[in-house]
Formats: structure tokens, sequence, C-alpha cells
């Protein structure tokens, strides 16, 4: 078997997570649950989005998550656009994301752009923020199948993926975004991409709608992946992503991770705190495999 003896998880929880449920959780709420996750041991993360408070209004306290959040750690801010660069810039962030869809459709709802539009906007923006030695994660949403578009073929990835790395991004996050993948398609997508873009760090976002999202996990391993975006409590979703629920859940990914003598570096008690702290906050319920039996 092809394992790591390490793996990097990457906290989307307070901007993933949040992003999609309908109650606005207060901000000194998200400090806290921002604040928990990194005493479990979590130290890169998605803090928060800079988009437009009036399609997104539970992210529209970010520059006061960011203005709160200084540490060491890589804390991602996420981005479409030219404004939110700018706002993130403003707030001295040092590590950005941008989102692009594979799918035009998906992109058009989420964006209001095509896709092309979408990367003609971000090129001279990626090399303006390598200038300035920004972090830059490039999120490529609708990797295997759209709500509106059905399957995407791999072709369209890739060719989304080397448009970005041509740019000079640092990491691509590639995801599953309404959960759909199986563990065979991302075992061979996982697989094209390590072998294409062997300098770029490659990251893998599965969604669990279908309840597939830790074998997905154990596929991208094989294919040589060490880095998972997962979400504290399994929250998540994209608002724009018609049937997209939660990320899967950064405790069963670590649970099943150190089962297997990988090491995660997160502390499974503390990172039940962080859930702890935000579930009475959030109108869905937490989808954790591994807190549910610890409370049964
Ligand atoms: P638009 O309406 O076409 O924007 O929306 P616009 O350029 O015409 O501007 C309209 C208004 O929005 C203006 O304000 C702008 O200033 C403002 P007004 O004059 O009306 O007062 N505006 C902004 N305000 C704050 N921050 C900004 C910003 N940009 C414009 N950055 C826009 C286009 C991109 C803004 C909108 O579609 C949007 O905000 N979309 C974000 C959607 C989103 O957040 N989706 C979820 C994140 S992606 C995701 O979850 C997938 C991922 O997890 C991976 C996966 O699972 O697939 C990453
Ligand atoms: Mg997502």
């Amino acid at each position: 078997m092809n394992l790591p003896k390490k793996v990097t998880i990457i906290e989307v929880g307070p901007r993933d997570g949040l992003q999609n449920d309908p109650s606005i959780v207060p901000t000194d709420i998200k400090l806290s649950f921002i604040n928990a996750l990194k005493a479990a041991g979590l130290k890169e993360m998605e803090i928060t989005s800079f988009v437009s408070p009036k399609w997104v209004p539970q992210m529209s306290d970010a520059s006061n998550i960011v203005k709160a959040t200084y540490d060491q750690s890589r804390n991602i801010v996420l981005t479409p656009n030219r404004k939110g660069v700018d706002r993130a810039l403003q707030e001295g962030c040092k590590s950005v994301a941008v989102f692009v869809g594979v799918s035009n459709t998906f992109n058009l709802k989420n964006i209001n752009k095509s896709t092309a539009e979408s990367l003609k906007e971000l090129q001279p923006i990626i090399a303006e923020l390598k200038e300035k030695k920004i972090f830059v994660r490039a999120c490529i949403s609708t990797s295997f199948y759209c709500p509106y578009e059905g399957k995407i073929q791999m072709d369209d990835v890739v060719a989304l993926c080397s448009s970005f790395v041509e740019y000079g991004v640092d990491e691509l996050s590639v995801a599953d975004t309404i959960g759909m993948a199986n563990p065979q398609e991302s075992f061979y997508l996982f697989s094209k991409l390590k072998e294409l873009f062997p300098d770029t760090l490659l990251t893998a976002h599965f969604h669990d709608t279908r309840g597939m999202a830790v074998a997905n996990v154990f596929a991208a391993l094989q294919a040589g992946v060490d880095r998972f975006d997962t979400s504290a409590g399994g929250l998540g979703g994209c608002p724009f992503a018609k049937g997209a629920t939660g990320n899967v859940a950064t405790e069963d990914v670590v649970f099943m991770l150190e089962q297997m003598g990988i090491s995660t570096g997160v502390d499974l008690t503390r990172l039940k705190e962080a859930v702890q702290l935000i579930k009475s906050h959030i109108s869905r319920s937490i989808d954790s495999k591994y807190f549910s039996l610890s409370e049964s």
C-alpha cells in the first residue's frame, strides 16, 4: 500500500462550514471556534471569505475575523475577484485562495462569471499576489460532477489546473463539490494531477453528500495525495451548488489516518471541544461518525 507517514489537514470549517448554515454565527463565536481548532493542532485553515455580503451574508464579518486572527499558522482567506483580493491585502492577509469551477454553469451561478472570464480576471491578480510573496491556493470546484452539467471530463480539470500552475499558484485544492465522486474516479484524477504537477502542493477537498468521502480520501492517499481539506463536525456546503452537503468531517479523517499510523498532528479530544463549542450556534446537526460514537 502506498501510504505517507504524515498528512496535512487543512481545516475549512470556519469558511466552508459556516458559509452555508442558515444561522449567522456571531463573530466572537467564530473566533472562539477558530482558536479552539488551532488549539487542536490545525495549523492551516480557511478562516473566512471576502465575497459579496449580499450573496453570502454569513461571511460579511471577514475583515473582523482577519484582524483578530494573527499568528504564524497559515490563515487562508477565500476570494473570487479583484475586490475581494484588495480587501484581503488591506487586512494584511498572507494566504489567499481563489476559486473557480470547471463547470461553466456552476461558475456562473457561484461567481456570476464564466470560467474563462474568472481565469482572465485572476491571472494578473495571481501575478501581483506572488510578487507580494503571498501564498496562493486555487480551489477547483466541480472537478468530478456538476449539479447542472453532470459528469465533468478529466481533460477539462487538467486544463484548468494547468492554467493555475502556469500563473504560479502554490497549491491546487481540487474539489468534489457535490460529493458524487467514487474512489476509482478520485484515484485516477489525483494520480494524473500528481504526475502532471509534481512541484505544486496538491490537496483533495471532498464533500460527503453520499457517504463516500472517507473512501475518497483513502483513494487519493493511494494516488500520493498527502493534503486534505476537511471540516470539523462535517459542516459545510456551497450555497450555489444544489444538493451539496458538508465536507468530510475532520475527526473522521484524523481518526482513520491515525489508526493507520499516519500522523496528522491533530488532537481529537481538543477537536471535540471545538465542535461542541460551535454546535449550539448552527442550525444544522453535526455530521460526525467518530464523535457520535463516543457520545453513545
Ligand atoms: P456580482 O453581483 O456579479 O458582483 O457578484 P459585481 O462585481 O457586479 O458587484 C456587485 C456588488 O458586490 C457591488 O457592491 C460590489 O462592490 C460587491 P454594491 O455596489 O452593489 O454595493 N462586491 C463585493 N463585496 C465584497 N467582497 C467582494 C465583492 N465583489 C463584489 N469580493 C460576486 C459577483 C463574485 C461578488 C458574487 O457572485 C459572490 O460574492 N460570490 C461568492 C459565492 C461564494 O462565496 N460561494 C461559496 C464559496 S466557493 C465554495 O464553497 C467551493 C469550495 O468549497 C470548493 C468546492 O467545494 O467546490 C471552495
Ligand atoms: Mg467546498
